[in-house]
Formats: structure tokens, sequence, C-alpha cells
């Protein structure tokens, strides 16, 4: 790619207008190969130039995989009228047009999101043909049964009759009130409709996992940031 123009190149880049652009940089918000900029009509060679935003590299790959850790209380959609949504958390220097939730979590889950521009991608990722694993951490109202655990292990049937694939379920303290469940598919409300249907009804959900990456715990609800190539490709990897 050769030089060009670094206003129009963050803007081509991302979902800002030259002006906005422009704003940026007269703020200070700008920064090249660690010096900041003042001139927006500077020249930027995206292949050698380091370009940061607000203090962070700034990623012009084709597209972005962005690690969001969902908070409650915030919907997954990429638009809402009345509600906050995962793409209001992503900021500025983040934001680029096209980017989607890969796959929900309730408003009442928190944990991993995956935002990305990617169609094909998440396509790839949320298809159960592809089994993709999703863990998930749930506090559980009552105690999972021996019998709640063998039926969700087999493929429970849903209360409306719909028929799951196994799932991979494991108790994590001595109470049988915390468990971690493996799934591949992302039917609506899926946790909670399956541990309901085995009597056993969900408190709290996490999601903590997307195939073998885990979610930051560096990032507090709330946060995001840029997943690396290799952490992009976990999310393919089988989970142990
Ligand atoms: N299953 C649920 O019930 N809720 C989620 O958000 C994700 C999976």
């Amino acid at each position: 790619m050769p030089a060009q123009r670094l206003d129009k190149y963050i803007a081509n880049t991302c979902s800002l207008s030259r002006k906005e652009v422009k704003i940026l940089v007269r703020d200070g918000r700008v920064a090249l190969n660690g010096e900041t900029v003042r001139d927006a009509g500077m020249q930027i060679d995206a292949e050698k130039d380091v370009l940061c935003i607000d203090g962070k590299a700034y990623n012009a790959e084709e597209h972005a995989y962005i690690m969001l850790n969902k908070p409650l209380g915030v919907v997954s959609a990429s638009r809402d009228r009345t509600q906050k949504t995962v793409l209001d958390l992503v900021p500025d220097a983040l934001f680029r047009k096209g980017l989607f939730p890969a796959g929900r979590l309730d408003k009442d889950t928190s944990g991993f999101v995956l935002l990305t521009d990617d169609g094909d991608f998440a396509h790839r990722i949320l298809s159960p043909k592809n089994h993709v694993q999703k863990t998930y951490v749930a506090t559980l109202k009552t105690p999972l049964t021996k019998e709640a655990h063998q039926m969700l292990s087999a493929g429970v049937t849903l209360r409306d009759g719909t028929a799951l694939l196994p799932a991979d379920v494991r108790c994590l303290a001595d109470d049988r009130r915390t468990v971690q469940i493996k799934i591949c598919e992302g039917k609506y409300h899926q946790i909670r409709r399956m541990l309901a249907a085995a009597g056993c009804p969900v408190q709290t959900l996490m999601r903590t996992h997307m195939g073998a990456l885990a979610l930051d715990p560096a990032l507090r609800p709330g946060e995001c940031r840029l997943l690396t190539k290799a952490e992009k490709e976990k999310i393919t990897q089988k989970t142990d």
C-alpha cells in the first residue's frame, strides 16, 4: 500500500468522517511512530508506520476481531432504540463499520462476546456443524443432580420438544451449584433452557471461552480489546 494522507486513511478504515479525524488530531489523540500528529494531511505508510489513537495501536487489517467482556444489562445487538448495546462499549479507536456481535449473550448473561466485521468467520464459529465449543459457567438455584447431569450429557430435550446435542458438563464446586458447560449449538437462551429442562434453574451465567480462547481476565466488565492473530485462531481450536 503506498503512502497516503493520514486523515483519508483513518476515515477509510473506520467509520469516521474526515472532519471527525481532524478533530481527533486537533485534540492530540493521534500519534504516528510515537510522535503526536499535528497535521491531519501528513503522509502515512500503513505497512511501516505505527499509528496510535488514544494511546492504543490502531488496527487497519481487513477485518477486526474484538474480545468484549460483556457486563450484565447490556444487549447483544448492533443497535437498540432504548438500551445500551455491546457496540456502544467499543471505543472510537477500535470502532469500524460493519461490526456486529458474532453470537449473542442474553441481557442477563455476562462474559465473552466476539465483535467482528467478518461475516464468514462469524458463520464458521457459530455453525454447529463446525463444533466450535462455547464454554459457560453457571451458578444454579439448586444443586445439579446426578440425573440432570446425565440428561445434559446425553442431550436433553427442551420443554418445546427441541432435542439438543450432548453437552460437556462438569461440576466446579463440591456443592454442585457451580457448573461448567460446553456446547456447540447456540439456540435461544440455550443454557438457561437446558438447565431448566433438567430441573436445575440458572441463577447466574457467564461465557468464559469461545473455542480454546479464554476471556482475558484483565478485561473488566465493559472493556474490550483487539485479538491477536494467534488468539483469533484459538477460537477455532478444540478445548480440553
Ligand atoms: N445460553 C443462555 O441461556 N444465555 C446466553 O446468553 C447464552 C447461552
